[in-house]
């Protein structure tokens, strides 16, 4: 897969012919919100695990010097919770661009906590599968905490993308272990 995919996110076109759909967020799409939307409603996906195991070669590091950033890892049983967005296909433009290092949009049944109808819809998401060229993969997690506090890229600190994660997660009454045994060591 090449490095960069917006391209492959044109043409597989995901919901791009929906007047409006929603977007499941699970990294910095929860804590850093720089697109237009109609609403947001608090959800969960199943069966994917938040891990800190994606290269970023543009935002939080750089080609030479990765940061390491959030993906999805297929985990059956798992729950991985976050921030969905209710937007306009006009939107991908910017999504594609933002998530290009490595990302590709799925579609997902995504499960609201809030207590609004419906409490069920399919969305979309983005992925950064372990065929992708920036894909870094498996570390401790101490080790993930020193990687991430020496890395930085064209977006700031690679610790802020953590350390904002792991505050809008608590704020979300998510437990992710993973995000939150980082941030300790971070700290
Ligand atoms: C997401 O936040 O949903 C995708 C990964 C990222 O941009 O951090």
């Amino acid at each position: 897969m090449p490095l960069n995919t917006v391209d492959i996110n044109r043409q597989r076109g995901h919901f791009s012919d929906r007047e409006q759909l929603w977007l499941f967020g699970y990294g910095s799409l929860i804590f850093k919100v720089d697109f237009p939307f109609r609403d947001c409603r608090p959800a969960y996906i199943r069966d994917w695990s938040r891990r800190f195991w994606q290269g970023s070669h543009d935002h939080r590091g750089t080609p030479e010097a990765p940061g390491r950033v959030a993906t999805l890892i297929r985990e059956p049983g798992a729950c991985c919770v976050g921030m969905a967005y209710l937007i306009t296909p006009a939107v991908f433009e910017h999504l594609d661009m933002r998530e290009k290092n490595g990302y590709l949009r799925f579609s997902t049944p995504l499960t609201f906590t809030d207590d609004r109808a419906p409490d069920q819809e399919d969305g979309l998401v983005y992925i950064a599968t372990e065929d992708n060229a920036a894909f870094l993969g498996p570390a401790a997690e101490e080790d993930i905490a020193r990687h991430i506090a020496r890395a930085q890229g064209p977006s700031g600190p690679n610790r802020d993308y953590l350390l904002n994660l792991a505050d809008a997660l608590r704020t979300l009454g998510a437990d992710d272990e993973h995000v939150f045994a980082i941030e300790r060591y971070l700290r």
